[in-house]
């Protein structure tokens, strides 16, 4: 379904009753990430899942925009789809970023945070670069370049000969992104407050969930939130990279729904 937005115009998944899930995708990617926990948790959910600006079905917008902005797009898509109570936010990777930004902004509106191959540190100097280096390579050969660029690290070394379909259909969703959508995404990342004082701020529940094998975010950053976090969880997923919700779904889906059973 198409949802008119203040910036954008996006579109949306809205399933399910109950405790309201919001999921936020991660970087170059769309809502398509969470194909397999929109329907399949709206048992125990009401599963709510947006493009961000300039991805997947979205508008694209123009840069520079921020990491707040993007929270305050997800404060809009909840007020357009009428959702006032507090809200279980999931977060993977970039969306993770976005999660704390939103916490930050809104914590009267978190009544969980579940954060999917994440970290809370800031960039680098050298990852910094590194966004700089990406944007160009964007600008210049486009959303599929991007795409090769990161493919090779976003799954489990095992991953890529176990599920070569999910690896196309991933660079598919990432080469659909529009130029603007990852210009903006980087400088987004690039900028981006460090999150780590919030850890000690965060009072709700929360899950850190993540790839044993993710080769993109080690697994001592996640080992670093949950202890920075009073009474996180920490559900480490076998033979799952940094997309472990779409190579591992029925244990991504199970650590999910009993998270959300014990609110
Ligand atoms: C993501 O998966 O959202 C990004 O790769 C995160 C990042 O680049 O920091």
């Amino acid at each position: 379904m198409r949802l008119k937005l203040p910036v954008y115009t996006t579109q949306i998944d809205d399933l399910g009753s109950r405790t309201p899930l919001l999921f936020i995708h991660g970087f170059p990617l769309s809502r398509a990430l969470w194909e397999p926990q929109v329907i399949e948790l709206s048992d125990s959910a009401r599963t709510l899942a947006f493009d961000l600006r300039g991805f997947g079905g979205a508008d694209p917008v123009p840069g520079p925009w921020s990491l707040d902005d993007l929270a305050d797009d997800c404060r809009a898509f909840l007020d357009a789809v009428r959702v006032t109570q507090p809200v279980v936010v999931c977060g993977l990777s970039m969306g993770g970023y976005v999660a704390f930004a939103f916490y930050r902004r809104y914590r009267a509106r978190v009544a969980g945070l579940i954060l999917a191959a994440t970290r809370a540190g800031a960039d680098s100097p050298e990852g910094r670069a590194g966004r700089d280096k990406m944007a160009a390579l964007a600008r210049e050969q486009g959303a599929g370049a991007v795409a090769d660029a990161m493919l090779p690290r976003m799954f489990a070394p095992r991953t890529y000969t176990a599920q070569p379909g999910l690896v196309e259909r991933t660079r598919a969703m990432m080469a659909g992104s529009s130029v603007d959508g990852i210009v903006g995404a980087l400088g987004a990342m690039r900028d981006r407050a460090d999150s780590t004082p919030t850890l000690a701020e965060i009072t709700v529940p929360a899950l850190v969930v993540h790839g044993a094998d993710d080769q993109l975010i080690p697994v001592s950053e996640a080992e670093k939130m949950q202890a920075g976090i009073a009474g996180a969880r920490l559900a480490l997923l076998p033979d799952a990279g940094h997309l472990l919700n779409l190579e591992q779904p029925a244990l991504f889906n199970s650590a999910v729904a009993d998270f959300i059973m014990k609110l």
